[in-house]
């Protein structure tokens, strides 16, 4: 009897022990954006933690072990987030872009921060894990300190410099590639290029972002209270970037910034609606998905090209799903179906789905590369290009810029793809190197979170580089140091040598002087 009450508390301590409140914050208007953390936090709500997520998008169905905390977008937000949605699909300039995307991330940062959800969950609640979801967000590093646990940042993009700073990876700009420019020529003009698309992500990132984002801090964790922001950044115990070599190229990496490309894609895809499931399965000819993602909405695409895409799938055998925020699309063609919202994901592991005609934003790359669908890609603006050139120069996509679509370049690059085999081979062989893993992106991103609990923040994964300035880590003051210490100890040397060289003539002179 003893010993089943024994049992019985022991497995009590050890449920208990294993169960860890996790609070994840990415207030992101993004959806793109937080859709891979939020497939790691349900992963972990369903291994028995208690997630809380703070975020724009809850999910529409409870999830157990899940509580989601949805601050509102101001009105003031909500125009702005619909400002960059136009802008994006009207291929708007980045320079224009930037104010914008400023304002809605620190602006709108900052309120989440003073809202009432989140002042009351910072006045009540206990945590043992805080996980940010990046976007130069460092400001919200301040809860790990708030809640006096370790924390974990998450970008769902690419390598940003700014994420390498935390734990001090090194930036190689001369054998890896930048979001903005991934192809694989290293010529000298190829390497300017870069170095130069690096120098600017750099400035942009390290400079104009980290003071937007410290006065968010300083002023919600004031520095009478809390540690300070830099502090905070030097205290992450590791990164998780939602990439892989397999898509974005081999690099050095620190054993505390883990690579989980792909933790969008479910392992077993789930079930569609019964409208798109019944759409797709009766495709005889296959089907093509259009979409332009979360954020660049289809509904702002020019007119006159809006005509023209509408015209050239009409007379396709084929049938496509169309992403578009509205309800009504004047002249959609039968073969068409219209949705505001597509589980991309699943819709693309559909056996039907021929081709993907995609903005090239990095997760529908990375989906599409999963499921072996060839894409038909149309970039608008920030990694895009980037993107849709490397997958081209891979050989299974072909680009489309939106100026240069007619009816006939339309008509062609849909001819291309879809009866030309080669593409199809090589995403095909291309996925099974995708899903070639130790463990898939969910298991691994789960392994890494719960060693970061299990060791108290795991302090020894620390690189004592990431402490270093600038001079430091290029050893600039040690090569400057030993320079000094040759150059006395030569002064020193000729000063002797001076010296007995005066003594020693001296002594001859004497010696001459008595013979
Ligand atoms: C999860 O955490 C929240 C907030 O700390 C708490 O209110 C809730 O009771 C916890 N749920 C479980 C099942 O432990
Ligand atoms: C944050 O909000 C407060 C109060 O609304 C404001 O006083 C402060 O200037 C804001 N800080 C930043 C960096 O936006
Ligand atoms: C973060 O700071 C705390 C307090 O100084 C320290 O105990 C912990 O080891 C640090 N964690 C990391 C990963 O540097």
């Amino acid at each position: 009897m003893n010993k089943m009450l024994f049992g019985i508390i022991l497995a009590i301590l050890i449920a208990s022990s294993e169960c860890s409140r996790i609070l994840f914050m990415q207030p992101s208007f993004s959806k793109s954006h937080v859709m891979p953390l939020q497939a790691l936090a349900k992963e972990l709500a369903n291994r028995g933690h208690n997630i809380t997520f703070v975020g724009q998008f809850p999910f529409s169905k409870l999830v157990q072990n899940y509580r989601d905390i949805k601050v509102e977008l101001s009105a003031e937000y909500k125009e702005l987030a619909d400002e960059v949605g136009k802008g994006m699909a009207g291929s708007m300039n980045l320079f224009k872009m930037f104010p914008i995307l400023k304002k809605l991330n620190y602006g709108h940062g900052n309120e989440t921060l003073q809202s009432a959800p989140i002042r009351q969950m910072m006045k009540k609640e206990k945590f043992d894990l805080v996980i940010v979801g990046y976007f130069v967000t460092e400001y919200l590093l301040g809860f790990a300190d708030h809640f006096k646990c370790p924390s974990i940042m998450f970008s769902s993009g690419s390598h940003i410099s700014a994420l390498n700073k935390a734990v001090g990876n090194p930036l190689s700009p001369e054998g890896s590639q930048s979001p903005l420019s991934q192809t694989k020529d290293y010529g000298i003009v190829s390497r300017v290029q870069n170095f130069i698309i690096y120098g600017f992500e750099l400035l942009i990132t390290r400079i104009y972002f980290y003071y937007q984002s410290k006065a968010v801090y300083d002023y919600n964790f004031p520095p009478d209270r809390y540690r300070s922001y830099d502090e905070m950044i030097r205290n992450v115990s590791l990164v998780l970037v939602n990439t892989h070599f397999t898509s974005s190229g081999p690099r050095p990496l620190l054993p505390n910034l883990v690579e989980v490309g792909g933790l969008q894609v479910k392992p077993n895809p789930a079930p569609l609606p019964e409208d798109l499931k019944t759409f797709l399965d009766d495709a005889k000819d296959g089907a093509i998905l259009f979409s332009f993602g979360s954020n660049a909405k289809s509904i702002y695409i020019p007119e006159d090209k809006q005509k023209i895409i509408l015209k050239v799938f009409s007379k396709l055998k084929q049938r496509v799903i169309m992403k578009w925020e509205s309800d009504v699309l004047p002249g959609k063609p039968k073969n068409v179906l219209i949705s505001k919202w597509l589980p991309q994901d699943d819709i693309l592991a559909h056996p039907n789905i021929k081709a993907f005609i995609s903005h090239c934003g990095y997760g529908g790359v990375i989906e599409a590369k999963s499921n072996g669908v060839p894409i038909i890609g149309i970039p608008l603006g920030a990694d895009q290009k980037g993107n849709a050139d490397k997958i081209v120069e891979e050989g299974w996509a072909v680009r489309l810029d939106m100026t240069d679509i007619t009816e006939e370049s339309l008509t062609n690059a849909l001819k291309e793809i879809l009866s030309n085999p080669k593409y199809r081979d090589i995403v095909g062989k291309q996925a099974i190197l995708a899903k070639d893993r130790p463990m898939n992106a969910q298991d691994t991103a789960v392994y890494w979170v719960e060693y970061v609990l299990r060791h108290n923040g795991a302090p020894h994964l620390h690189y004592p580089g990431a402490d270093l300035n600038f001079f430091q880590a290029n050893s600039i003051d040690v090569i400057l140091f030993i320079f000094a210490v040759i150059y006395a100890a030569f002064k020193v040397i000729k000063l002797i040598c001076g010296f007995i060289f005066c003594r020693s003539k001296k002594g001859s002179n004497e010696k001459l002087k008595r013979n």
